[in-house]
C-alpha cells in the first residue's frame, strides 16, 4: 500500500472558519467561512432530489451573497449540527479546494471538546463510505493546540499537559489536558469570543461615529478589531494616555462605501483597548456573565486533581483567532498570577506564618502559530510516522463498522 507517500489532509472545521491543507505545511492552504449556500427550493437531505440539483451549492467565500440561495452554517458552537450539509461541505473541500483523490490521502479531522461518540461515527461514515479514504483520525482540538505550542519551546518540554484557552469566533473554552487526555469534567465555557467583541465595537462606534454606512457597520467593526485592537494593562491609565496625547493613539480607518463608492474615514479611539477588554470585564457587554477570563482559568485548574495543578498553571497555551490581540497572553499571565499569589498569601496568614507555601509558577505561552494553532498542531502530528499507526483504516472500518472511530488513541508525546 502506498500509505504515507502522499501527505495526509488536515481539516479543522470551526464554527466560523474552516482551515485545510496538507500535513507538513506551516500554514493552511485555505481558510474559508464554514458556510454553505444551497438552492432555496431544494429540500436538503430528501432522497428524491438527487441529481444535478445536488451539485448546485457553494461553500466558503463563494457562498456569500448568492441570490436565490440560502446560506447555512452546519457547525454551531464547534459541533456539527447538520450532517447532510457537512457531507456536501466536505465534498467541495476535497474535490474543489484540495483537488485531491480522497482514496490517496489519510485524513486528520478535528473535534471540539465534549464532542459525542455518535458524531465521530457520523464523520467516519461520511469519510469511509462516501469518500473512501484509506485512514481517518479524529483529534481533539485542544490537544493539537498544545502540540502547536511546541514551536515556542525546547524539544525537552514537549509535553501534552497544559491548559488550553481556545477562543474562536463563537465560543471560548478553557480546557485542561493531562498527558494527552482532556479532563472533560473540568472544561469551562466563556460566552465571549470574536463575534461578541465585534458586536461590542460596533456598538461603541455607532454611538460616536456617524459616517459608517449602517449595512457595513459589522464589517468595519471586525476590521477595526483585527487591525487596531490590543489589550492594555489598566483601563484608567489607558484613558489617561489617550487624553494626554490623542495623536499618538487615535488611528484612522479608511473605508469605501459599497453603494456610493465614496471613501469615508473614521477615527478609532478607545475602542482599540475597550473591545478586547470584555475578556477581562465581561460585564461591559454581557450583564449575565461577570467572570474575567483569568478567574475562569483559575477555577478550571482548581477543579482538577491536585497532582496536575502545577503543570497546568505552568503551561497555559493560547489558541484561536481571538487570542491574537497584542499582549493578551501577558495580561492573562499577570491576572492569573495575582489570583494564585493571593490564595497562597491567605493560606500563609491562616497558618499564622507557620506554613510557607511553595510559590506557584504561572506561565502563559504565546506563539506565532496561535491563529491556526489547531490546524498547525494537526499538520505537525499528521506528518509523523506515528500518525499512520493510530489512524483507523478502511479495512478496519469495513470489518467492524463506524464504532471503531468512537475512540481515537492519544498520540504525539514522541520522545
Ligand atoms: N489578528 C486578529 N486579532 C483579533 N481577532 C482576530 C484576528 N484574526 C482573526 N480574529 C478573529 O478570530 C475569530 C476566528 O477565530 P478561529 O478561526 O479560531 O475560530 P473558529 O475555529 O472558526 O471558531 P470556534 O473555535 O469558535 O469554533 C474571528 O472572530 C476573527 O475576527
Ligand atoms: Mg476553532
Amino acid at each position: 500500500m502506498a500509505m504515507g507517500t502522499l501527505p495526509a489532509c488536515v481539516v479543522d472545521i470551526g464554527t466560523g472558519y474552516t482551515k485545510l491543507g496538507y500535513a507538513g505545511n506551516t500554514e493552511p492552504q485555505f481558510i474559508m467561512p464554514s458556510c454553505i449556500a444551497v438552492k432555496e427550493s431544494a429540500s436538503v437531505g430528501s432522497k428524491v432530489a438527487k441529481g444535478v440539483d445536488d451539485l448546485d451549492f457553494f461553500i466558503g467565500d463563494e457562498a456569500q451573497d448568492k441570490p436565490n440561495y440560502s446560506v447555512k452554517w452546519p457547525v454551531r458552537h464547534g459541533i456539527v449540527e447538520d450532517w447532510d450539509l457537512m457531507e456536501k461541505f466536505m465534498e467541495q473541500i476535497i474535490f474543489k479546494y484540495m483537488r485531491s483523490e480522497p482514496e490517496d490521502h489519510h485524513f486528520l479531522m478535528t473535534e471540539p471538546p465534549l464532542n459525542t461518540p455518535e458524531n465521530r461515527e457520523y464523520l467516519a461514515e461520511i469519510m469511509f463510505e462516501s469518500f473512501n479514504v484509506p485512514g481517518l483520525y479524529i483529534a481533539v482540538q485542544a490537544v493539537l493546540a498544545l502540540a502547536a505550542s511546541w514551536t515556542s519551546r525546547s524539544v525537552g518540554d514537549r509535553v501534552l499537559t497544559g491548559t488550553v484557552i481556545d477562543s474562536g469566533d463563537g465560543v471560548t473554552h478553557v480546557i485542561p489536558v493531562a498527558e494527552g487526555y482532556v479532563i472533560g469534567s473540568c472544561i469551562k465555557h466563556i460566552p465571549i469570543a470574536g463575534r461578541d467583541i465585534t458586536y461590542f465595537i460596533q456598538q461603541l462606534l455607532r454611538e460616536r461615529e456617524t459616517g459608517i454606512p449602517p449595512e457595513q457597520s459589522m464589517e468595519v467593526a471586525k476590521a477595526v478589531k483585527e487591525r487596531f485592537c490590543y489589550i492594555c494593562p489598566d483601563i484608567a491609565k489607558e484613558f489617561a494616555k489617550y487624553e494626554a496625547d490623542p495623536k499618538k493613539w487615535i488611528k484612522v480607518y479608511e473605508g469605501l462605501n459599497s453603494v456610493t463608492r465614496q471613501k469615508f474615514n473614521i477615527d478609532i479611539g478607545h475602542e482599540r483597548f475597550l473591545g478586547p477588554e470584555i475578556f477581562f470585564h465581561p460585564e461591559f457587554s454581557n450583564p449575565d456573565f461577570t467572570n474575567p477570563i483569568s478567574t475562569v482559568v483559575d477555577d478550571v485548574i482548581q477543579n482538577c486533581p491536585i497532582d496536575v495543578r502545577r503543570p497546568l498553571y505552568k503551561n497555559v497555551v493560547l489558541s484561536g483567532g481571538s487570542t491574537m490581540f497584542k499582549d493578551f497572553g501577558r495580561r492573562v499571565q499577570r491576572d492569573l498570577k495575582r489570583i494564585v499569589d493571593a490564595r497562597l498569601n491567605i493560606s500563609k496568614q491562616l497558618s499564622s506564618g507557620t506554613i510557607t507555601p511553595k510559590p506557584m509558577e504561572v506561565q502563559v505561552i504565546s506563539h506565532s502559530m496561535q491563529r491556526y494553532a489547531v490546524w498547525f498542531g494537526g499538520s505537525m502530528l499528521a506528518s509523523t510516522a506515528e500518525f499512520y499507526k493510530v489512524c483507523h483504516t478502511k479495512a478496519d472500518y469495513d470489518e467492524r463498522g463506524p464504532s471503531i472511530c468512537r475512540y481515537n488513541p492519544v498520540f504525539g508525546t514522541m520522545q
